[in-house]
């Protein structure tokens, strides 16, 4: 099969906003009765890990073209367009790259982004997902900035093996360091997000399991999916999250725990001596395509519906463009109600293997 690395170069049609306006209600939804509720956004394409199955670095090597920084959503882009998403029902919004901590003054956004409150008058749940590299060093300024809480990429806690899979050489204490500068500060719930690949790290399931455990961080089992185009991606890499549960029960027992709400991507599992919890997305055994309520801005301002879309809205050209607010609202509400995206629960179907054969976007590109 022949996969390549998205053209950065413009696929992506500037929305549609002709026609009667649609002012925010605040209850927008989709073809399958979705709300729109949570936007991630990404605000950089740039990572300083080259994690083997993110931005592997044959790919991502010194001849790779990130954007320039024309091309990027400027802060003042960014907040105008959450501030139309907030008012369409965006209650949740995460920044997160590439990674997030590398783009400059990222606090001055977060401050920004703090301010926003919802058509009910609330604040928004404001988080960032982070490798844990620069943590140490920012948790106090992101806290101060507004910042609700953190979730950390952590996938393996042996120095060795870290190292081999951010493929940049970077310590694993140094991750462990800024979860516990995270924590002090108050960034919480703080939750660690390990991606599994099975004869790669699920020997690191347990001792992640016994790190965590009653530390007040929330440990997420992640399946490994085949989003982007460039992780060569293998089901015989999926280790399913009912086999995680069941290593981990071994040594510390568990009993289901009830969702938070239906739009949660991770199934909770409690801990039987009441030491914490711990969660499994199960992106690829158990999709979770029916309650998806998630909207991804890229770096350079196009709107995707779906992880594995292949091609998002342009609205860094509407707003270049010289839209007004009322006009970004009704290209976004066209955009959301005519949405259909379901990837993972069409995995292996033949409309989804034709896409399959089609070119993805990079998750560093999008965010995950
Ligand atoms: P919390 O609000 O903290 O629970 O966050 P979340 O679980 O919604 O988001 P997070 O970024 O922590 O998601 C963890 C992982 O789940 C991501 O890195 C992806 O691997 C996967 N994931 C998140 N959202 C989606 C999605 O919409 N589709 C798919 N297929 N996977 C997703
Ligand atoms: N499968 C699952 N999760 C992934 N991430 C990146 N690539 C993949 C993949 N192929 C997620 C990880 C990482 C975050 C930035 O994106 O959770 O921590
Ligand atoms: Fe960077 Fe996160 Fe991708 Fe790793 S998974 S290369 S830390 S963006
Ligand atoms: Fe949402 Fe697409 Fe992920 Fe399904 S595959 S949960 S529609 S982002």
């Amino acid at each position: 099969m022949s996969r390549r690395i998205i053209p950065l170069a413009d696929i992506s049609a500037i929305p549609d906003f002709s026609g009667v306006a649609s002012a925010p209600s605040g209850t927008l939804t989709d073809t399958l009765a979705r709300p729109l509720r949570d936007l991630r956004i990404s605000v950089t394409d740039r990572c300083n890990f080259r994690c083997v199955y993110c931005m592997p670095r044959e790919v991502f090597d010194k001849h790779y073209q990130f954007l320039p920084h024309a091309a990027l959503l400027s802060f003042e882009e960014i907040e105008r367009l959450a501030r139309v998403f907030v008012e369409h029902g965006v209650e949740k919004i995460r920044l997160t790259g590439g990674e997030p901590l590398l783009r400059k003054n990222i606090e001055y956004l977060i401050e920004r982004l703090a301010l926003l409150r919802t058509p009910e008058g609330r604040p928004l749940d404001l988080t960032l997902t982070t490798n844990g590299s620069l943590l140490a060093r920012k948790a106090r300024s992101l806290k101060d900035a507004g910042l609700s809480r953190v979730t950390v990429s952590l996938d393996a806690l042996d120095d060795a093996l870290f190292r081999r899979m951010n493929d940049a050489d970077f310590a694993v204490g140094d991750v462990l360091d800024g979860i516990e500068a995270a924590q002090a500060v108050g960034l919480a719930p703080l939750k660690v997000n390990m991606v599994v690949k099975r004869g790669t790290n699920d020997q690191e399931i347990v001792p992640m399991a016994r790190h965590f455990k009653g530390s007040g961080a929330t440990l997420r089992f992640i399946e490994y999916m085949d989003v982007g185009a460039s992780n060569g991606w293998n089901m015989s890499e999926v280790l399913p999250s009912a086999q995680v549960v069941e290593r981990i029960d071994v040594h510390f027992p568990l009993e289901p725990l009830e969702a938070h709400s239906a739009a949660e991507t991770a199934q909770r599992w409690g801990y039987r001596d009441g030491s914490g919890e711990i969660g499994v997305i199960s992106s690829v055994t158990r999709a979770f395509c029916g309650s998806c309520t998630r909207a991804r801005l890229s770096t350079e301002g196009k709107l995707y519906l779906c992880l594995f879309a292949i091609s998002g809205h342009d609205l860094r050209g509407l707003i270049r463009g010289g839209a007004s607010d009322e006009d970004v609202a009704t290209a976004i509400s066209r955009i959301w109600e005519a949405r259909g995206d379901r990837y993972s629960q069409l995995r292996g179907s033949a409309s989804a293997q034709a896409r399959d054969d089609a070119p993805r976007v990079e998750m560093s590109y999008i965010g995950g």
